[in-house]
């Protein structure tokens, strides 16, 4: 979900509108705001996309300087006008907005039904705003900071009151906010770009940070109301990367982005002339890294497949054992951890709520800490010892694709610099690699070039219900990342395979419906994925092979052949992940799909 309040001079509702439009990546069940008049709160919201809510006002304006506004992904109670934000308290006299989970939400409920209060929704919000209501005397600040001391799980929540209609309170815990600070108003918001219309200088709040907004103020206080000094963030980056810019789709403009976002990813890093590695905000140290005798990285969602590369090649070139992990599974599993481990954390947003949650058990652990991220100031980049930022600019399509490819550039720049640290990667091998990484901007964009063959590919197959993406090795990994991709936004079941497992089983679902995506970039590999390959023709499938030019034999098993560019067999996932995303798009545009927001899915999960 994502929150934005504003207090100032503006019509609210313009501003929360347009603060929403930029969240909608966390959510887009339903969006609602609540405004405060003339000594009148009003809520307007409605179930289904950002536009609903903005017809809605049209029809019915709601005047007022003062609001707070929600888009929501949906977890307690279904996605209906009801169960949206804001909430009400029953005298309508307080609104709340929140993001995250109020775990003890029914023993609340309960206990506030005993006391009289009635629910309108299912939702564990509602419960803040009954209790809030419970906990007021006049001071909404004060009413706050008790009803938090009474919740368990996570939240980031605005409040306005009618009674106080000159200011609006907000606090977080563990999940984001964000102040922003203008001249005769203030802001709140889940995330930066809801704000940059407005204001660049931003304050990150804190785990149980209160902050009370006026138009014309900002405080900031503990729940005990001492005083907090915060240094204002002056964000630097552009707020047009953030918008579609000519192209049909976000999820099709960051796909062309990604040449200069991997290069971003590189400059100043790895340079062609140094042997060096320059990685400002790691300050892991030869010593440290000697004591290490296990990695683990841990992420979730496309971040996981970045990951399951990573330890391919930190287990390659700096010869440590490495175990992967999906951060939701990671954290209950109670891993073995101390200090001499190493935890790398790897996620796009910095925010989502399981990934933070491991990096925390690793913490807890006495481990050590890293955090590869693509967003500045993000709670596990403030949280982590050390972090790699990736520089793929704002990525807004839910669907990830440079936020991955540049993902992939921090495990081999991570790999090689481990390598090099503790002296199990030779120079020359490093110059190898590294000449190889920076002529792969050049290689990626003259794969994106070929876009024909994927729409023809796209064109005859996307009546399909099922496909099989199958690779061995590194082409495993990223089958995983291309069958994702097709599942999220075309809602083809997708399923990706090692190609010699194949036989062991899922090769019983094979037959002439089910279209075989196969990648053979692995040169080592690449007679065993032919035969593979056989293995499929024979059972009727049609196939559409990626391969590294030259290795022209895989057409006799082929429908269709897609070349790639030559590289080292380490470095194919960066450009044959390519294609595929390419591929995906293809097929869900022709499905009519809505690809940057497809259903049930948010961009940024900071719940668990
Ligand atoms: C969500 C998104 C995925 C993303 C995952 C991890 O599920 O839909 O695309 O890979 O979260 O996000 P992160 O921000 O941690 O990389």
């Amino acid at each position: 979900c994502g929150i934005v309040g504003y207090i100032g001079y503006r019509e609210a509702t313009s501003v929360l509108i347009d603060g929403l439009s930029k969240l909608e990546y966390r959510g887009y069940d339903s969006a609602g705001v609540a405004i405060l008049g003339e000594s009148k709160l009003t809520i307007a919201k409605k179930k289904g996309r950002l536009a609903n809510l903005e017809d809605r006002i049209n029809e019915f304006p709601i005047e007022g300087t003062i609001g707070i506004g929600h888009t929501r992904w949906a977890t307690h109670g279904e996605p209906s006008d009801v169960n949206s934000h804001p909430h009400f308290n029953g005298k309508e006299s307080i609104s709340v907005v929140h993001n995250g989970i109020i775990e003890n939400y029914m023993y609340l409920k309960e206990w506030l039904i005993s006391l009289g209060y009635e629910f309108k929704s299912d939702t564990d919000t509602e419960v803040i705003a009954h209790l809030v209501d419970h906990n007021y005397n006049g001071d909404i600040v004060e009413a706050v900071a008790k009803t938090v001391q009474k919740l368990e799980g996570s939240y980031a929540l605005g409040v306005v009151s009618k009674q106080e209609p000159d200011r609006l309170v907000a606090i977080r815990k563990d999940s984001p906010l964000i102040v922003g600070l203008g001249k005769g108003e203030n802001f709140i918001a889940s995330d930066i770009p809801a704000i940059l219309n407005y204001t660049r200088d931003v304050y990150l709040l804190e785990d149980k940070e209160m902050v009370v907004l006026t138009k014309d103020a900002v405080e900031i206080q503990t729940l005990e109301g001492l005083p907090v000094e915060k240094e204002i963030f002056h964000v630097t980056w552009d707020a047009q990367a953030a918008e579609k810019g000519g192209y049909e789709h976000f999820m099709i403009k960051e796909i062309h982005e990604q040449p200069k976002a991997i290069k971003d990813t590189m400059t100043s890093r790895i340079m062609s002339d140094s042997d060096e590695i320059v990685l400002d905000d790691i300050k892991l140290t030869k010593e440290d890294l000697d004591n290490i005798n296990k990695v683990f990285i841990v992420a979730c969602g496309t971040a996981y497949h970045a990951g399951m590369v990573g330890k391919y090649v930190i287990e390659k070139l700096a010869r440590i054992p490495v175990e992967v992990d999906i951060a939701s599974e990671f954290r209950y599993r109670n891993p073995i951890m101390d200090e001499k481990t190493l935890l790398i954390v790897v996620s796009q947003s910095g925010e989502t709520a399981d990934t933070l949650a491991a990096l925390r058990e690793a913490k807890k652990a006495g481990a050590r800490v890293m955090a590869v991220t693509n967003v500045v100031g993000s709670s596990v980049a403030r949280e982590a010892d050390d972090v790699f930022y990736t520089w793929a600019g704002p990525e807004i399509a839910v669907a990830s694709t440079k936020a991955y490819t540049t993902q992939l550039i921090a495990m081999y720049i991570l790999a090689l610099y481990l390598g090099r640290l503790n002296g199990k990667l030779s120079v020359e091998e490093f110059r190898t690699i590294r000449d190889e990484m920076l002529v792969l901007p050049e290689k990626v964009e003259k794969l994106i070039q070929n876009k024909e063959e994927l729409q023809k590919f796209a064109d005859k197959n996307h009546m399909h219900r099922d496909m099989f993406y199958i690779g061995r090795g590194l082409d495993g990994s990223v089958s995983l990342e291309g069958a994702l991709k097709l599942k999220e936004i075309s809602y083809i079941h997708a399923e990706a395979y090692p190609a010699g497992e194949l036989k062991h089983g899922p090769i019983a679902l094979i037959d002439q419906d089910i279209p075989v995506i196969a990648l053979a970039t692995q040169e080592e590999l690449f007679e065993k994925m032919v035969s593979n390959i056989k293995e499929v023709v024979t059972r009727g499938a049609k196939v559409i092979s990626f391969a590294l030019e030259g290795n022209t034999d895989i057409e006799q098993v082929s429908d269709q052949v897609v070349y790639m560019p030559r590289t080292i067999s380490i470095l194919t996932p960066i450009l044959s992940v390519i294609p595929l995303q390419l591929l995906s798009y293809y097929v869900a545009v022709i499905r009519g799909c809505d690809v940057d927001k497809p259903k049930n899915l948010a961009k940024s999960v900071t719940v668990e």
